[in-house]
């Protein structure tokens, strides 16, 4: 008798078997955790052998389950390989893209994309902004063409291009005692409160990096998700904070906040075009690549960080 397995069962149980997990396989896939479970019991079903045990609190894959994870993936591959394929066919005029930024790049994502809109009024592009962690996961899961982002993920086979500066600044409000010191030493700022982003950020990352390599210890204070709410809290004065330049060029051009002239700081960052290394890329996306290799540093408005 022939396997009955439908390609959703296959999609469901592949996702489980990446996670070792039903939560976070119903999550990804934006599916209730019965109907997960109902499909891996479907396709056990039909290969007619348990393809999961249970380890511990855990889960992981019987022999059988080795063996159909291996197709699924082939499977899951030729798929999204048809997929662009048929993209190709339709050429660059139209055809389908979509882009994720982490939430800093939105300060210039929307200029870049109105002029990519402009040249390619075609193409259907959706945009999802989002933080760090969430666009590692999309790349992982192969669920986004193209990615913006600072800093790119080193356990995704990705390929990664750097287009633009990226400095993170230090920035204080206007009244703060340390304003207008020149090469504050980084001891100093052991003293201060620092309004920190989740750590599902790429910026939190980079600073965490930074005082681990240095050896600083910084006090936290108020953790915020969204780059706005930091801004309003250093303002209020509840701390200082490090952010992306391009978050603050409004700000800063106000005088409603200040940078501070820390040692090591700014840190020297970039942000990165990045997709999945041999994703056979559909015409409206090479096209993306080739506007923000050429264009992004241009439209990314009057500070551009270099
Ligand atoms: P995020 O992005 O802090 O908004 O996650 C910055 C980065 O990717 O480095």
């Amino acid at each position: 008798m022939p396997l009955n397995v439908s390609l959703r069962q296959l999609r469901v149980f592949e996702a489980v078997a990446r996670r070792s997990s039903y939560t976070r396989a119903a999550e990804e896939l934006h599916l209730s955790q019965p109907a997960v479970s109902m499909q891996v019991r479907q396709l056990e079903d039909q290969v007619g052998l348990p393809l999961f045990e249970r380890v511990g609190k855990g889960i992981c894959l019987t022999e059988a389950g080795r063996e159909i994870y291996h197709y699924s993936r082939s499977i899951n591959r030729a798929l999204l390989e048809m997929e662009d394929v048929v993209e190709s066919l339709k050429g660059v005029s139209r055809g389908r893209l979509s882009v994720a930024v982490v939430s800093t790049v939105n300060y210039f994502a929307p200029r870049l994309l109105a002029e990519f809109h402009r040249r390619y009024p075609g193409i259907h592009l959706t945009l999802d902004v989002t933080n760090h962690d969430q666009i590692v996961r999309q790349l992982e899961i192969n669920q986004v063409d193209m990615v913006l982002m600072g800093t790119p993920p080193g356990d995704v086979d990705v390929a990664a291009e750097p287009f633009m500066a990226n400095p993170l600044v230090v920035i204080a409000p206007p009244d703060h005692p340390l304003v207008g010191e020149r090469k504050i030493p980084l001891e100093r700022l052991a003293s201060e409160v620092f309004v920190m982003r989740e750590p599902g950020s790429g910026t939190r990352q980079s600073l965490e990096r930074f005082l681990a390599e240095t050896g600083t210890l910084i006090r936290h204070g108020l953790q915020m998700t969204r780059n706005e709410a930091i801004k309003q809290a250093v303002r209020s004065g509840l701390g200082i904070s490090v952010v992306s330049l391009h978050s603050v060029e409004l700000e800063l051009e106000t005088g409603r906040l200040v940078i501070l002239d820390v040692q090591g700081f700014p840190l020297p960052m970039d942000w990165y075009l990045v997709y999945r290394r041999g994703r056979r890329l559909s015409p409206a996306a090479k096209a993306f690549h080739e506007f923000v290799l050429a264009e992004a540093r241009g439209l990314a408005g009057p500070l551009r960080g270099g």
